[in-house]
């Protein structure tokens, strides 16, 4: 048995279509093509978001557009180019319909004990001017439309200084540093816009490299761990959560120890 819909009824499928588009929740990953992005992106999928998915390497980036082609919007963005960054999101944030949460989780960092300046700038370049420039750009927008959600994905390593990679440890404080003062400088908003910082101790992705890793989270673990965080409109959160320990310890423990770690 056929049915026809008649005129009316496809105007009216299609209105409730476009209606449908726009009151779903939107969020942004940036770094979603591996590890704690990719992760994430996944998630928010489940949890009925539409997401815009950023990175350098644009097929993985295609792989999970595939998946979910009317859900899924693509932008192959460098956050180390900065001068494209603004108009990238900009271009994204519209095809998306609008803008709830962001999340930063485009990060490097690169063990360096001879202090190398290329490997240091690298990761300033993409810690700390990429993740300024699109933090930046995100609290412009939510302050113009009255709320929205920021989170970053920082690390345990910036609460104390370190030998092998002093620029990730480094730049990882700066995050931290930063995230506290985005969130005093929106203080006129505090209960429409969010300002996370999570905190990783080792997950396993790609990033997570050497041998002396200890508490290595599965990064589906990490993953549904931050997604209760950004729920719970938590503001700083250590992940997984056995991390405040070492993050309360790391506060505390006297420069003479440190060294010898
Ligand atoms: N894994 C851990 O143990 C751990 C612990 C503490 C904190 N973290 C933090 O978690 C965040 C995510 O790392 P991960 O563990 O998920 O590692 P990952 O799998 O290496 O993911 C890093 C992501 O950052 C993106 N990225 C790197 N440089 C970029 C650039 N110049 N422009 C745009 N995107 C860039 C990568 O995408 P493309 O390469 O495609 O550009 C990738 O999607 C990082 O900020 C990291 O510092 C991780």
């Amino acid at each position: 048995m056929f049915f026809s819909l008649s005129e009316n009824q496809n105007v009216n499928i299609h209105y409730y279509q476009i209606v449908y588009f726009y009151t779903m929740k939107k969020a942004l990953i940036i770094g979603a093509t591996s590890g704690i992005g990719k992760a994430l992106a996944e998630l928010l999928l489940q949890e009925k978001f539409n997401i815009g998915i950023t990175g350098r390497r644009e097929k993985l980036l295609d792989t999970l557009k595939e998946k979910n082609p009317d859900r899924v919007f693509v932008k192959r963005m460098d956050v180390q180019d900065l001068s494209k960054i603004e108009v990238s999101l900009n271009e994204l944030v519209d095809q998306m319909g609008g803008l709830d949460l962001i999340i930063i989780s485009a990060g490097i960092g690169e063990e360096n004990k001879d202090l190398n300046f290329e490997i240091e700038n690298d990761v300033i370049k993409t810690n700390v001017q990429g993740f300024t420039c699109v933090a930046d750009w995100a609290m412009r927008y939510f302050k113009v439309q009255g709320h929205g959600h920021l989170v970053n994905i920082s690390s345990i390593a910036g609460i104390r200084g370190n030998g092998i990679a002093p620029s990730y440890y480094a730049t990882k404080a700066y995050q931290i540093n930063y995230l506290e003062g985005l969130r005093i400088n929106a203080k006129d908003f505090e209960s429409s816009i969010t300002v996370t910082d999570v905190r990783p101790g080792f997950v396993d992705t790609a990033m997570a490299k050497g041998e002396a890793l200890f508490w290595v989270a599965p990064v589906e673990k990490a993953a549904q761990q931050i997604l209760t965080a950004i729920k719970e409109k938590k503001e700083v959160v250590c992940v997984s959560r056995r991390w405040r320990v070492i993050g309360t310890l790391l506060k505390i423990i006297p420069f003479s120890i440190l060294k010898r770690i």
